[in-house]
């Protein structure tokens, strides 16, 4: 039925039509989306991002071509509809639905577009397969789902802008057309036109344009930017992402950490209704790693790991494994899971069994295991090794441990740098299985004091723990030369319930100390004044103390909404390989598109 709707304001969205509005005519326009047929009478739910209304087509309101025109409306299809808002009959009313109590009797409508068959029903429970989602993510997203992912995601933004503005930052925006900035992967490239055989790299990160930014007195800056890492994709990464990117000058890192944490409370209070405890507890790396394993500890359960080195060198054990590893420098390290001792059995905890196969994934060589029993009215250990331990180390080693009757203690001896994140994983394996994890329950806590430098095996030679312009702490300043790993840094990381949600640091502002962190880092003068010139050039002109931080904003979305993917967060996500599968990005150019680059690709692929 062709009318003049299509051209008429529609009076509000779908699901804000009111039981106040009961008699009153109203314009809607939204998507067919579910159809039942009673008795001759036809009802759609008409869905927009509000929400659905049930609209009512009734024979005797429509001529007998437009009502029949109607019972072929397809799901999907787009509609602009006019009628009288009635009370549901009683036992028709659906108290799930905003608008449950009422439906619109149609005295008019029309089809503004006609949806083909759909690739897959759109609905809310529906889990279609992800390939064919992300193909038509146009359609995924009209998922109430996917709509409130996103709505929400606007929200998070809009809060981190206000607190932001009040505490007097500025946004500005940096370029995506950039030089390679240094975080750690690799970066994408694009080739110049204008001047052939040159690249602009995509920014990893707007990391030295805030620091100049501050050169220029802008004082407080922030953006919400994409930042591009060619890096092999992982569960939680995105090859672009979007930070929230924050920089100041004169800060002291606490002034800093209590800006951040005003933002994360006004967040969690406006999207979850939840009350966050400030300050955040802060604890270092090294203590981290000792207490966790992790630099991103999950703290919502506890289950330290415990150093029994000194309980079992005390005296009293014969394990040869143990001895000759001590002997060596190692430690011996360990977990109490309460209640683990019947949880896993010994086919699981055996050489070769789950758990010990699962630590040497995680690079540990062994796992000893013991369950801790009564025996003749005291606590001792229980297990195919416990004969090489005297009661009286056994005792040691479960004060240590700090077990009870019942428990298990789990053990990997070796360096402090292998026992510690083999113990992490299985810490967070085991407290996942045992229900130790609770809902519902935010744990923030500021990791401090990283280590500047780290040793990479596969480079032979010194990287950067954070990035190069990451301040070395001054009381390490004189060990830079001597023994760089050493050099603690002033850089902070936010973890959260055991994901890295930001990190940070105070920034190196001196010309001289820019220069000793290159030289460190093996980067030659000549390098670093290719590379780096135009930073260590501002550093001459008036460089204020500066430092910040970077937020993940699509891990913070994960966290907030407790989705399992980073996709879900966002709107035109890539695969795990990188592509896009709804415009099939990357694609093949053209000779003609390559020659104009002075290109020529090594791969022939058609475009
Ligand atoms: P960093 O490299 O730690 O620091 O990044 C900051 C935060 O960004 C998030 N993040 C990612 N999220 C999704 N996909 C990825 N591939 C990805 N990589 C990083 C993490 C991380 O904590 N310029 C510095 C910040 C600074 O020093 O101020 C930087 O980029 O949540
Ligand atoms: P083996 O002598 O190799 O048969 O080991 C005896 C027990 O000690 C097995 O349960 C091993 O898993 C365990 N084990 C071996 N090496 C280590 C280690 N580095 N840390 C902890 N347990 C170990």
């Amino acid at each position: 039925m062709q009318t003049e709707l299509s051209g008429t304001q529609r009076s509000s969205y779908c699901a804000e039509v009111t039981t106040d509005q009961i008699g009153q005519e109203v314009v809607l326009k939204g998507w067919a989306h579910h159809r039942r047929d009673h008795g001759g009478v036809l009802f759609i739910d008409l869905q927009d991002r509000s929400g659905p209304v049930q609209i009512v087509f009734d024979p005797d309101e429509f001529s007998k071509d437009a009502f029949e025109a109607a019972t072929h409306i397809k799901l999907e299809s787009v509609l602009a509809v006019k009628g009288k808002v009635r009370r549901r009959p009683e036992g028709t009313l659906n108290p799930n639905l905003k608008t449950g109590e009422i439906e619109v009797l149609l005295s008019e409508y029309e089809i503004l577009s006609t949806a083909a068959a759909l690739p897959f029903p759109i609905d809310e429970q529906f889990n279609a397969n992800e390939d064919l989602r992300l193909k038509y993510r146009y359609l995924d997203l009209r998922r109430p789902e996917m709509q409130r992912n996103l709505m929400k995601r606007a929200q998070v933004a809009r809060v981190m802008r206000r607190v932001l503005d009040a505490n007097g930052f500025i946004e500005v925006e940096t370029p995506c057309l950039t030089r390679s900035t240094p975080e750690g992967a690799r970066d994408f490239l694009v080739p110049s036109r204008l001047v052939q055989g040159t690249f602009y790299a995509l920014p990893q990160s707007p990391q030295l344009f805030k620091q100049l930014l501050m050169v220029s007195g802008l004082d407080r800056y922030y953006q919400i930017v994409r930042c591009f890492r060619d890096e092999d994709l992982r569960a939680n990464r995105q090859p672009e992402f979007t930070q929230l990117d924050i920089e100041m000058s004169f800060p002291t890192p606490e002034e800093l950490y209590k800006i951040m944490e005003t933002m994360m409370a006004e967040i969690w209070r406006e999207l979850l209704g939840i009350e966050i405890k400030t300050p955040f507890e802060q604890i270092t790396y090294a203590d981290a790693m000792m207490r966790y394993g992790s630099d991103k500890p999950d703290r919502r359960f506890g289950m330290e790991i415990k150093d029994l080195t000194a309980a079992v060198t005390a005296g009293g054990c014969e394990f040869k494994v143990f001895n000759d590893i001590v002997g060596e420098g190692a430690t011996i390290r360990g977990i109490c899971v309460p209640g683990g001792g019947e949880k896993y059995s010994n086919t699981q905890l055996k050489p070769g069994g789950e758990l010990p196969a699962f630590a040497a994934r995680h690079g540990a060589k062994g796992l000893a295991w013991f369950r801790v029993v009564e025996k003749d009215g005291a606590l001792a250990l229980d297990s195919s090794i416990s004969k090489f331990f005297q009661p009286e180390c056994q005792k040691r080693m479960i004060e240590a441990a700090g077990g009870k009757a019942g428990d298990l203690i789990l053990i990997v001896a070796d360096k402090p740098a292998v026992a510690a994140p083999a113990l992490g994983q299985l810490r967070l394996k085991i407290a996942n299985e045992m229900g130790m994890v609770p809902e519902g329950v935010y744990n923030f806590c500021w990791v401090t004091d990283f280590p500047l430098l780290e040793w990479s095996e596969e480079d032979k030679r010194w990287t950067s723990m954070h990035h190069p312009f990451t301040m070395p702490n001054p009381e390490d300043w004189d060990k830079l030369e001597s023994d760089p790993g050493a050099v603690r840094s002033i850089a902070y990381d936010l973890a959260l319930n055991g994901e890295e949600v930001g990190g940070g640091s105070i920034r190196i502002h001196r010309r001289d100390i820019q220069e000793r962190v290159f030289r460190a880092l093996g980067i030659g003068d000549e390098e670093a004044r290719n590379k780096f010139g135009f930073l260590m050039d501002a550093f001459q002109y008036g460089a204020p103390p500066h430092g910040g931080i970077a937020f993940g904003l699509d891990r913070l979305m994960m966290i907030i909404l407790g989705v399992g993917s980073i996709r879900d967060v966002i709107a035109f996500p890539k695969t795990q390989t990188g592509s896009c599968l709804m415009t099939q990005a990357p694609a093949a150019v053209d000779e003609a598109q390559l020659k104009e680059l002075a290109l020529k690709s090594l791969v022939r692929r058609e475009s």
